[in-house]
């Protein structure tokens, strides 16, 4: 049973993943902060909780701690717990950047053991359009209209963690992904968004890695690094960094 992880899985997009990629047969973690929240999130989900907030090197320590002793292993982590922050000041900065990049690299790097462990290690981060230079600077992309200065700074650079990843561990697929814009708590103040099973479709796909073939994933090749910049690609699009491959 392919074992999975996802952060920030107590609602929205990162519940909905869960519940779809319970139906494809996972073994999924639901990853939330407040145990509370994460507890009744599993249960209705029927998945396992782990407390984890991304932002504390201590809880991502004892999260993965207890998979490894459940599993012994980790095959899909899906770094998926975001903050969207609209103010642009100090307090709001930290609070971007410690969870929307520096808690891709804690989970990361406590995960990493584990991956190496799988049979087909898979990592999905969960980022934005909003993190795209191209989209941003584009006055045709509704990206560029919106004033979301440390979210789009702090998703640029969850891409970017992303992308250098997958160069450093070549044995472990990575990918970036923009799932859509989706009707969540996060977007509920602007009034967007499309339904969260369409999105979490997008993230599943990812997350639900096809069977390693020797042809395809051979050492240097076929490895799928992420990349999360398609110029005139709708929403959900994922890209890779090697042309000519698709998700
Ligand atoms: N909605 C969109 O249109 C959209 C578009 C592109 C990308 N995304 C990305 O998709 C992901 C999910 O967003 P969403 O729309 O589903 O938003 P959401 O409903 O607000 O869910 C965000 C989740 O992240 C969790 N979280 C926040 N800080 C955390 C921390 N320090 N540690 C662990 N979990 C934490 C939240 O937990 P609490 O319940 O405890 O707050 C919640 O479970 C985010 O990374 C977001 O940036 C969303």
């Amino acid at each position: 049973m392919t074992v999975t992880l996802i952060t920030g899985a107590n609602k929205g997009l990162g519940y909905e993943t869960a519940r779809q990629l319970l139906e494809l047969g996972h073994e999924v973690y639901v990853g939330a902060r407040d145990a509370e929240r994460g507890e009744k999130a599993a249960a209705e989900l029927g998945a396992r909780f782990v407390q984890l907030d991304v932002t504390d090197e201590e809880s991502v320590r004892r999260a993965l701690a207890t998979v490894d002793a459940a599993e012994g292993r980790l095959d899909v982590l899906i770094h998926n717990a975001g903050v969207l922050e609209t103010a642009l000041d100090g307090p709001a900065a930290l609070r971007s950047f410690t969870t929307n990049a520096v808690g891709v690299v804690l989970v990361t790097e406590a995960a990493l053991p584990l991956l190496r462990r799988s049979a087909n290690p898979t990592v999905v981060t969960v980022s934005s359009s909003m993190g795209s230079f191209w989209a941003v600077t584009n006055p045709d992309r509704p990206e560029s209209g919106f004033p979301l200065a440390l979210y789009a700074a702090s998703k640029a650079a969850a891409t970017m963690l992303t992308v250098q990843y997958a160069k450093a561990q070549p044995g472990i697929r990575f990918n970036a992904v923009e799932p859509g814009a989706t009707a969540t708590d996060m977007t509920a103040a602007f009034g967007i968004g499309r339904p969260v099973q369409e999105s979490a479709r997008v993230v599943v796909r990812l997350g639900h890695p096809r069977p390693r073939r020797p042809d395809r994933d051979a050492p240097g090749r076929g490895r799928d690094p992420a990349l999360v910049s398609a110029p005139g690609r709708p929403a959900g699009w994922c890209a890779r960094v090697r042309p000519g491959r698709r998700a």
